[in-house]
């Protein structure tokens, strides 16, 4: 078993004078993306369906700004008017996200589709939009959260949320090709398995992978940052596996 990744994979200045939006940040890989955003040296805005203040409060306590407001992905006239207000983004991170359960096919229906893919799919489609303007001016980053699931078929979830993660990584791919010319750089990132309130209690164990233990945030957060930041420069229309070895390739 290895180590959790430590904090501070920026450079401290990495991201000085940058602002980040992040969605879902009100808990798990959200919120710890933003500290990590916050450690590079970026200013943040928080959004979550759930109140993202205390998280707003933990960038703060780190002598960053934070902007933090309840706000559903799925509204795509409330996205276009919070996100799209925004005069600068240089990053955006969409970690809002919603789980499937393993549904039989004969089961499946459309309001779970939609709700799974409303979230996870159309939500970040919405979030990506409202900031494109902006993150065009900034020549910005956009990372979303995939999965392995979304790769694989899925560990325990169900086909909502499989498609909807595939789908990411389709849609990250044609970002990619769609903004280069615009300067905008889009890549995924597919955890496995993550310590989070998400799988809490749905039988997950670290016997999922090779590296024999679940994620944690900030092995997801550490790599995230470092696609948001300069460092990845040369990296864009990527979908980067971060699954303890579970999914190779
Ligand atoms: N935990 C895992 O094992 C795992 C694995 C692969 C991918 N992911 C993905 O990572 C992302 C973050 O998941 P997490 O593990 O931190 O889960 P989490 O449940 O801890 O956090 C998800 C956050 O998204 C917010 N959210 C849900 N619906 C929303 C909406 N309509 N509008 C705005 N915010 C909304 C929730 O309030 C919550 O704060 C998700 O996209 C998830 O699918 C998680």
């Amino acid at each position: 078993m290895t180590a959790p990744a430590p904090t501070g994979v920026l450079h401290p200045e990495a991201l000085a004078g940058q602002i980040a939006v992040v969605t879902g940040a009100a808990r798990g890989i959200g919120a710890v993306v933003a500290l990590e955003l916050a450690r590079g040296g970026a200013d943040l805005a928080l959004f979550d369906l759930d109140e993202p203040s205390a998280t707003a409060e933990a960038v703060q306590a780190m002598g960053r700004k934070a902007h933090a407001e309840r706000l559903d992905v799925t509204d795509r006239a409330a996205v276009e008017t919070s996100i799209g207000a925004l005069s600068r983004v240089d990053v955006v991170v969409t970690s809002a996200g919603v789980y499937g359960e393993p549904t039989p096919v004969a089961d499946i229906d459309d309001a779970d589709m939609d709700r799974v893919l409303g979230v996870n799919l159309k939500g970040a489609l919405w979030t990506i939009r409202a900031a494109l303007p902006a993150l065009r001016r900034a020549g910005g980053r956009v990372v979303c959260l995939g999965s392995a699931a979304g790769e694989v078929g899925g560990i325990a979830s169900g086909p909502q949320y499989v498609a909807s993660k595939g789908a990411i990584h389709a849609m990250v791919k044609w970002l990619a090709r769609m903004e280069a010319a615009n300067g905008v750089a889009a890549n995924a990132v597919a955890p496995g398995a993550v310590e989070t309130n998400m799988i809490a209690g749905r039988g997950y164990s670290g016997d999922y992978c090779p590296l024999g233990r679940l994620a944690t945030a900030q092995d997801i957060a550490t790599v995230i940052a470092f696609l948001a930041s300069p460092h990845a420069a040369y990296m864009t229309g990527t979908v980067v596996d971060v699954n303890g070895g579970f999914h190779m390739g």
